[in-house]
This record gives C-alpha cells, sequence and structure tokens, in this order.
C-alpha cells in the first residue's frame, strides 16, 4: 500500500511539474525577429499586459493615455493596464517576479534604467530593445546623457524611456505662507539655513497638530527619498562614493544627523500616510511642504491647484545646480505569451504622438528633443530648461532604481524608514546598519558625478 501512495504521490509530481513546465513559454530572441516587421504591422492581433504603478491622480490619466493611444495605433491588440499601487515600483516588482516564476510574464512592464533592471537580465528575462532604438532612431532623438544612462551593463538597450521628473524638490502651499506671514524667499534655491529658519518660523507660528513637513512614508521609499537628497544636499562627493559602494560610516551618520534634525520637523504620523495623501495634506494645510519629485505636480493639478499661486517649488538645499533624476520607461519580457505585442507597446511610448500627450498629462520631461515645448506647463518647462542647461549636473536616484540595485534600494528604504519612525535618532547605529546594506549587496558603481 506505502508503495503505491509512493508511486502515485511522485505520478503526481511529475505532473505538476509537466504542468507548470508547459505553461512556461518560450524565451525569444530579440536577434530572430524581425522588429520592423512587428512595429509596422498595424493589423496584428493579440494581447499586451502592461504592469505599472500609476495609480495617483494625474500619473493614472497620463498611462491610459498611452493605452488608448496603443489602441489606435494597433486595433486589433487588447492593451490591459495593470496598475500595482505605491510609487516608485517596490510593489509592482514583486508581482512581475511572482507572474515571471509561473510563467505568466507580462509582455510589458514599468522599469527605471539602470541598476534596477540588471537582476532581470541575470535571470535572462528581458527582450534587447536595440532594434526599437535604431528603428525609432532614439540615439538621435534622445536628450543629453540619457543614451548612457539607458545603456544597460552589457551595452545594449532594455528600456524605452517614457518621462523624466526632477527629484530633488520641495513643493510648499503658498497661501499658508502668507497666511502665517512666514516671509517666501524671492530665490527657488534656498540654503540651508534659510530652509532651517523656514521651518523653525512655520514650526513656531503653525497651529497644533499640523507641522511644517510630513514624509508620507507608509511605502518607506519616500523616507529613503528624502535620504538621498540629503545625502547631495551634504556632499555630492559622498553621494558618488555611496553609489559607488565606497562605504564610509562617518559619512553616512553626518547624513543621519541633519536628517535627525529634519525630523524634529515633521508630524509624527508620517509613516501611516502614503506620498498623495501627504500632497493632500499639504494642500488642506495640514503639513506646508513635502520633499517628493515632480511627479506631485500632476497630482497637484488634479487638485486644482496652480504653480506659482496655490504652490511653490524650492530646490532641495544644498542641490542648487544639481539635477536628480528620475527616468521612467518600459521593457519587455522575452517569455511573455504575446513578444510582439510587448514590442509594439514599448516602441509606442517613444512616438511622437504618446510624448506630446503623456508628457502634458504626466507633468514630465519628454526624453526626446522632437517632443515641442508647448506641451510642457511652465514648471515642467523650467525643469527641462534646467536640465537642458550645460552648467547642470545629473545624478541618478537611488530610489528611483538608477543607482543601486533593487537588492540594496529596497532594504535600505526599509532601513530608512525604520530610522524616520524610531524615536531614537541614533545616527551613527542606523548609519552602520545602512553600509552593512551596501556591502552584503555588494553595492558596486562606477559614477563619476562630481568634476
Ligand atoms: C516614478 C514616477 C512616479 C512616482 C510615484 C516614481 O518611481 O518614476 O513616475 O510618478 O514613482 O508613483
Amino acid at each position: 500500500m506505502k508503495r503505491i501512495v509512493a508511486i502515485l504521490l511522485a505520478l503526481a509530481l511529475v505532473m505538476s511539474c509537466t504542468v507548470a513546465f508547459a505553461a512556461k513559454n518560450e524565451k525569444k530572441n530579440a536577434d530572430d525577429m524581425n522588429f520592423e516587421f512587428i512595429i509596422d504591422d498595424d493589423s496584428a492581433t493579440g494581447t499586451v499586459n502592461v504592469y505599472h504603478w500609476w495609480t495617483a491622480g494625474g500619473e493614472k490619466d497620463a498611462i491610459e493615455s498611452v493605452v488608448a493611444q496603443f489602441g489606435d495605433l494597433y486595433t486589433g491588440i487588447e492593451a490591459k493596464s495593470n496598475a500595482i499601487p505605491g510609487g516608485a515600483g517596490g510593489a509592482m516588482v514583486m508581482k512581475v517576479k511572482v507572474l515571471q516564476q509561473t510563467g505568466k510574464s507580462p509582455e510589458a512592464f514599468q522599469a527605471h534604467p539602470g541598476q534596477e533592471i540588471e537582476p532581470y537580465l541575470q535571470s535572462d528575462l528581458l527582450l534587447k530593445l536595440n532594434a526599437i532604438w535604431e528603428y525609432a532612431d532614439l540615439e538621435e532623438r534622445a536628450l543629453p546623457g540619457l543614451v548612457e544612462m539607458c545603456t544597460a551593463s552589457d551595452g545594449n538597450h532594455y528600456v524605452v524611456p517614457i518621462g523624466i521628473h526632477k527629484t530633488n524638490i520641495i513643493l510648499y502651499n503658498i497661501h499658508l505662507f502668507e497666511e502665517l506671514g512666514v516671509e517666501i524667499p524671492d530665490h527657488e534655491d534656498i540654503t540651508w539655513d534659510e530652509f532651517w529658519a523656514i521651518c523653525d518660523e512655520l514650526a513656531a507660528k503653525m497651529p497644533e497638530g499640523t507641522y511644517p513637513l510630513d514624509l508620507g512614508d507608509q511605502k518607506g521609499w519616500p523616507a529613503c527619498q528624502v535620504f538621498e537628497n540629503i545625502m547631495l544636499g551634504t556632499d555630492p562627493q559622498i553621494y558618488e562614493d555611496f553609489i559607488n559602494g565606497n562605504y564610509n560610516v562617518d559619512d553616512v551618520t553626518r547624513v543621519l544627523e541633519t536628517y535627525t534634525r529634519l525630523m524634529d520637523y515633521v508630524a509624527p504620523d508620517h509613516n501611516s500616510r502614503d506620498w498623495y495623501h501627504t500632497t493632500g495634506a499639504m494642500v488642506s494645510g495640514t503639513c506646508a511642504m513635502q520633499i517628493m519629485g515632480a511627479w506631485a505636480q500632476p497630482l497637484l493639478t488634479n487638485m486644482d491647484q496652480v504653480y506659482g499661486e496655490d504652490y511653490g517649488v524650492f530646490t532641495f538645499p544644498g542641490t542648487a545646480g544639481w539635477f536628480g533624476m528620475c527616468v521612467d520607461g518600459f521593457v519587455v519580457s522575452n517569455d511573455s505569451a504575446d513578444v510582439a505585442s510587448g514590442i509594439r507597446w514599448a516602441f509606442s511610448v517613444c512616438t511622437q504622438d504618446v510624448q506630446e500627450y503623456f508628457s502634458g498629462l504626466k507633468e514630465s520631461i519628454s526624453p526626446y528633443m522632437d517632443t515641442p515645448d508647448d506641451v510642457y506647463n511652465e514648471l515642467t518647462l523650467h525643469f527641462k530648461e534646467q536640465l537642458m542647461d550645460e552648467g547642470t549636473k545629473v545624478y541618478p536616484s537611488i530610489t528611483h532604481g538608477t543607482a543601486m540595485p533593487w537588492s540594496a534600494s529596497t532594504s535600505l528604504q526599509t532601513q530608512i524608514q525604520e530610522y524616520a519612525t524610531s524615536t531614537n535618532h541614533d545616527a551613527a547605529y542606523y548609519a552602520n546598519r545602512i553600509v552593512n546594506i551596501l556591502r552584503e549587496a555588494g553595492v558596486k558603481g562606477d559614477w563619476d558625478l562630481v568634476d
């Protein structure tokens, strides 16, 4: 009897493995595919499952516009938009990994170029997209510096960029400043001294239960974004060393000491909200300022807030002349059920029509030179001009995937959120833990940011 049970169990195991194996799609090799034919075939039929994390007001409308335009371009292909909330990608990445392991890789998914995509490459899960870059002339069209950022460690392109945001900004509620009589500096590039003076004055004048700042770090990453801003604003050399894996507990301690000072002005329940709730809190005046990337703009527009009237923007202290670069793009799985439709999706995001609509709605800078400036509002155009200015230095984001592998950046997010939430802001203790994260993840970069 025992023997029969064992044989039946073994059979069941073999069958389940066979089913799991059969469910996996064949991996496609980009070199064996005719991209030109695939892209030009507007009578093709199929389905493209697209995963992304754009769920907040404004960014949601922007991705929906891409889906609609894809439908116009390829009428026979159904584009299914799968939004995994959370911002900055962490939750979506988990979902995509599960899908990949169960043989259900999405045709295309959102990604930041750089370190973030390296693990997929090591597992051979992405389709090389050099042929889209050639077909759509992306090297010629891309804004300066972008080609390099979008070239993977093996020298190939796997990401088609869709938009760019600046990360080192602070947004503030103009009405609140005015009501409280807190003077708004006549310049955007505030210094650390000016920043602390503003925080002090707000803290003294704001009614109980309201605060100069809030983090909205329920998901962890907004706390990490503040960390990277403080690091660059403390000393760009520290930032360069850090992302290159040159650990230094003293430097990280210095950064965290500034973070500790900043926490004095932050709402104590900061991690009970997501970043977009904090943007709402800033609009309603529960907090006066938010440290967030420029993707908060379309959300503010969605809340009928107008730049220059209702809200204003400071450069994060210490980062004047620097542009924290967050690049959004799409990658294509090489083992999905419909790889050709994935290629078509990735191609569609760089077309001029999509770029014009998307950039307007997402209030992001188009990665392509041929997107006309009249699609931008005043603030996005201002950021674009900063980015294009020869004197501006660009740095990659840790939190938004480019400067560090997920393995390091997600642990960093958790650690910094814990630090921000803890009542004991022991900078040296947390600096040691942070440095250990980098050591364990084997962070090794080759960035050259500082002259
Ligand atoms: C993306 C932005 C997005 C933000 C919040 C960032 O990682 O690059 O496009 O708006 O997360 O979801």
